[in-house]
């Protein structure tokens, strides 16, 4: 196995779309950032070199980081931002893990334009694939572009804890597309050419912020074979449905009349509360090679579902298995349960500071995301050093996430919806660092409830450092008796991010054995910031092999406190 080696240069540079130049902050000038590719079992070296006025971490989104939970890149979690003008050199190795994952900031909205993709490839090559081999391979990266200052919205939000800004356009690889135009010139769309005949591999990301996506490429088929660096069993369809955070491996065969084919990314929404205009969607050309196409024919487009069919999102994922194969055994699930944790995702109303303040008074209420009515705190010092050192005041102030919500009613009545804050929330949240320590080994079952309470979204659930079998999913509310019955302990797909259906649930089994703190969160990024966040807090093992090791010596140390962005 060999070491692959970049350097990542973090700077500042203005880009032009929908003819206005927008400040982003950006990897060695491009976006999306360079791609990562390796071979499975490699040795991973990144340089960052921080030349943006923010702090900055990068995480390595689906990367196990076994036994190195110092480079997982999470601020204030694992580690000190690098600060401006320092560098830090992050480490790890790509074992035990085939297909597409990527990389992002982990600093508020700055990741709209901070990521990039990772394709860890099989070290027997291409021909070892559990599927035809393709004749190439696309990153397919949707994304959604912001024509604002996203470093200001991120202070903003900071200090008001409200996301109130919408995207401009979605993106395919950085490209808006002709359905955009700047004074009526067309933007640039992302063109695929292609031959016919021929095995297209598109590894498809999602890292919107805003936004899950359906993705359609008119008079084609996709054969999903892998999600979240998993194989899975193969499934075809000619619809993708995939959320911030996800990434999903596609075989697409160049089969129909030689031409030139849209691909739509379509970002979706949920039908209640529909207060905003649905963001548009983008779409790239997929283009037959000239030498084949008889005609100039006007391109097809794809017939597109309607952008409030959520559903659509829960049967593509209630399809996914894992895959059985010779060289791909089944991961075993694990029967037995050491913890059963019940989680409602919902909003709430909190006060700004303390636990008690007028309900009344708006100036002391803030709008938070929650976890069992919780909404989590940013700690000011890093948690995963506290951890180590043993640093017992930090203990104190962290909250032990429960093992449900404080009270029990019909989750998912639609009702529930509408957004007064005020005369609808059902109780008081409150805001607390909510950690939850787990024995090494255990075996964590969770089921994670969608509620109304003021949201009607999905929650694209990621959990760093450990994928997650998904045993089951549902609408409506999780009823044990009858639903526990229905997990699939035989073939359930493996997840790092799990798609918690608009108005349901998904049931999740996990086992602890990855020493360090761990994030777990939405990946919706205004929801994250608002706090639909928990760490989870992995003890070590009986023995050296089993536990976390020394932080690496040119750890980045806190010069300030400020966790997201300079004033
Ligand atoms: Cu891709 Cu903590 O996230």
């Amino acid at each position: 196995s060999a070491i692959v080696e970049h350097t990542f240069v973090v700077n500042q540079m203005n880009m032009t779309h929908l003819c206005k130049e927008t400040l982003v902050t950006v990897v060695n000038g491009q976006v999306p950032g360079p791609t990562i590719e390796v071979t499975e079992g490699d040795s991973v070296t990144i340089h960052v070199v921080n030349k943006s006025p923010h702090n900055i971490t990068i995480h390595w989104h689906g990367v196990k980081q076994r036994r190195n939970c110092w480079n997982d890149g999470v601020p204030m979690v694992t580690q000190c931002p690098i600060q401006p003008d320092q560098n830090f050199t992050y480490r790890f190795s790509v074992a035990g893990q085939e297909g597409t994952l990527w990389w992002h900031a982990h600093v508020s909205c700055l990741r709209a334009t901070l990521h990039g993709a990772i394709i860890i490839r099989p070290r027997l090559g291409a021909s070892s694939y559990p599927f035809p081999k393709p004749d190439r391979e696309i990153p397919f990266i949707i994304g959604d572009w912001w024509a604002m200052d996203l470093a200001a919205v991120a202070r903003r939000m900071k200090q008001d804890n409200f996301f109130d800004y919408f995207p401009s356009a979605s993106t395919i690889n950085g490209k808006l597309g002709d359905l955009f135009n700047c004074s009526g010139v067309a933007e640039d769309g992302f063109v695929l050419d292609v031959e016919p005949g021929k095995t297209y591999l598109l590894r498809i990301i999602n890292t919107a912020l805003f936004s899950e996506y359906f993705l359609k490429i008119a008079g084609h088929k996709f054969t999903v074979v892998a999600s979240d660096a998993n194989y899975v069993r193969p499934y075809t369809t000619d619809l993708v449905v995939i959320a911030p955070g996800e990434t999903i491996d596609a075989l697409v065969v160049a089969d129909a009349a030689p031409g030139k084919y849209y691909m739509v990314a379509m970002p979706n929404q949920a039908p209640l509360p529909d207060t905003q205009t649905p963001e548009p969607s983008t779409r790239g050309m997929m283009q037959y090679s000239s030498s084949s196409r008889p005609g100039n024919g006007a391109p097809v487009a794809p017939v597109m579902p309607d952008q409030h069919d959520v559903v659509q999102s829960f049967y593509f994922h209630s399809n996914l298995s894992s895959l059985r194969h010779p060289r791909h055994p089944l991961a075993p699930v694990p029967k037995r349960v050491d913890e059963h944790l019940f989680i409602t995702l919902g909003l709430g109303i909190a006060c700004r500071r303390g636990l008690n303040c007028d309900r009344e008074d708006e100036k002391e209420n803030i709008l938070v995301a929650t976890m069992n009515n919780i909404s989590f705190l940013q700690p000011t010092a890093p948690l995963l050093a506290a951890h180590y050192y043993h640093v017992g005041a930090n203990k104190d102030e962290l909250q032990e996430l429960p093992d449900k919500p404080p009270k029990v009613f019909n989750f998912t009545d639609p009702s529930l919806i509408p957004i007064g804050p005020k005369e609808k929330a059902l109780e008081r949240t409150y805001v607390a660092t909510l950690a939850r320590w787990f024995r090494y080994g255990s075996v964590v079952e969770m089921v994670f409830q969608s509620t109304s309470i003021m949201q009607g979204d999905s929650n694209p659930m990621h959990l760093h450092g450990h994928d997650m079998f998904v045993l089951a999913q549902g609408l409506g509310n999780f009823d044990a008796a009858k639903d526990r019955a229905r997990y699939n302990l035989v073939d359930p797909p493996l997840k790092n991010t799990v798609v918690v259906p608009n108005l349901g649930w998904v049931a999740i089994r996990f086992v602890a054995d990855n020493p360090g703190v761990w994030y777990m969160h939405c990946h919706f990024e205004f929801h994250l910031s608002m706090g639909m966040t928990a760490v989870f807090i992995v003890e070590d093992g009986p023995t050296v092999n089993t536990s976390l090791p020394a932080p690496p010596v040119d750890f980045p140390s806190c010069g300030r406190k400020d966790n997201l962005v300079p004033d």
